[in-house]
């Protein structure tokens, strides 16, 4: 049963131009494989900047559940790998968050087993992991899908050259956390591109991993034969960074947002941009101006460097009030609109067929009770409360706390009318 903190609601109040500086947390999705990383080595493993969110509770809660010791203060987590013996994370852990299935090559790669209990589909799609379970076998794994869990078993992984159909986000950062203890060297082509897999790369070559390639579409891994703690600060959030540069583009506000990456935004800045927000970017903020009128823009979410998913229910919210016509196509996910019944409740034109959405832009948006079941289809309602007239109450703030810290103090920081309703 869900606690009652997740069931609190967040109001907010339309119509108050966003302005100020607002500091980016670290990157959820780059912290939680980091974090895993650290069951690789014997030793205290320490991590700076790591974000205070629902689903970093929750692995550590496995990290510890499967033997390892954990610390935390304020934004450090400090992990102790060398107590890991339990070989199996229950569907009751894995359940909470899918990235659970992260630990799976890690324990593979040291208990020489791992039984895992299958995430299962989610709110935005099917997501499968056959394609983690196909690079292990290809590694050397033996896998059985047995009662809901999978059972994966090698007395010593081997290095293999694999080819992943998809490039998968966590399916690249599973393989590239079982191969760096393999013997031999292994070939992963078609891999994720994401900046996460580039920090989880830099976070095991400081270990003493040998990775090579990643950022590119193929990554070589020389197997080693131990790895040892690591010292390493989680890199920003760019989907946080961009939720709150699209607040700023819709309230025609004035928003520096503060510790980003820029360059791990490039293609969502481009769009940005055409929508005639003004964008000025420095090495590590990024300053939105929002425009009087916005303008229509097409997009299509891709694997990196393209067009993130993360980030395309916020800026449907962007097309939304816009002066004309655009079209979304989602090509990550098959069933990430789930916001577009709520943001249609709101006022919202948008017509739906297959992957892609067509939005007529509305000159206004009305305040609604809403409520989604997807950390960034929540983010927008909250994006389309800051815009619409009236108020807005988004239910079941659950899916926010996953993944975005401390969202309303932040907003109410820049001038935003929000506040948590406790229920
Ligand atoms: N896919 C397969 N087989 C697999 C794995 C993936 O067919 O074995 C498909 C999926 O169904 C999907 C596509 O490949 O159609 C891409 O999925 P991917 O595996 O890359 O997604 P993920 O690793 O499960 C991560 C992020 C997501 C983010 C996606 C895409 C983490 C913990 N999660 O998920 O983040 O949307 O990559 O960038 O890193 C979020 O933070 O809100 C979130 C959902």
């Amino acid at each position: 049963m869900a606690c009652r903190c997740c069931m609190d609601k967040i109001v907010v109040e339309g119509g108050h131009r966003l302005q100020g500086e607002v500091r980016i947390s670290g990157a959820k999705n780059a912290a939680l494989p980091m974090l895993v990383a650290s069951l690789l080595a014997d030793g205290w493993s320490s991590f700076q900047n790591v974000p205070d969110l629902k689903d970093i509770e929750s692995i550590k809660l496995l990290l510890e559940n499967l033997g390892a010791k954990v610390e935390s203060d304020s934004h450090q987590v400090r992990i102790d790998g060398g107590g890991l013996c339990n070989h199996e994370a229950s569907y009751d852990l894995v359940r909470k968050m899918r990235a659970s299935i992260l630990v799976l090559g890690p324990l593979v790669a040291r208990l020489k087993r791992a039984r895992v209990s299958l995430p299962g589909g989610c709110a935005i799609g099917e997501r499968p992991i056959n394609l983690h379970l196909k690079g292990l076998q290809q590694l050397g794994a033996e896998i059985q899908i047995d009662h809901g869990y999978v059972e994966a078993r090698a007395e010593r992984l081997r290095g293999a050259d694999i080819c992943l159909d998809m490039p998968t986000v966590t399916g690249t950062e599973n393989l590239m956390m079982a191969a760096v203890l393999a013997e031999g060297v292994t070939v992963l082509r078609n891999v994720a591109r994401e900046p996460e897999v580039v920090a989880l790369a830099d976070t095991l070559n400081r270990m003493g991993a040998s990775i090579q390639g990643a950022g590119a579409s193929a990554m070589t891994i020389c197997g080693v034969k131990s790895l040892h703690p690591v010292s390493v600060s989680v890199i920003p959030d760019r989907i946080e960074a961009g939720t709150f540069m699209v607040a700023a583009a819709l309230t025609q506000g004035d928003v520096t947002v503060c510790g980003c990456e820029p360059e791990h935004m490039q293609a969502f800045l481009h769009k940005l941009r055409q929508t005639n927000a003004r964008v000025q970017e420095d090495r590590s903020s990024i300053r939105v101006v929002g425009p009087e009128t916005i303008a229509s823009v097409d997009v299509k979410t891709l694997p990196f460097p393209g067009f993130p998913t993360d980030m395309q229910a916020q800026f449907m919210v962007l097309m939304s009030i816009a002066s004309g016509l655009s079209i979304i196509s989602e090509t990550v996910f098959e069933n990430r609109f789930i916001h577009v019944g709520e943001l249609r409740r709101m006022g919202a034109d948008i017509q739906i067929s297959g992957n892609s959405a067509l939005i007529k832009g509305a000159s206004m948006l009305s305040g609604a009770p809403v409520m989604a079941t997807d950390l960034r289809a929540s983010a927008s309602l909250i994006l389309a409360g800051l815009v619409a007239q009236g108020v807005t109450e988004v239910n079941r703030v659950y899916h926010l706390d996953r993944g975005y810290e401390k969202i309303e103090e932040k907003f109410a920081s820049l001038g935003a009318v929000i506040r948590r309703v406790p229920v």
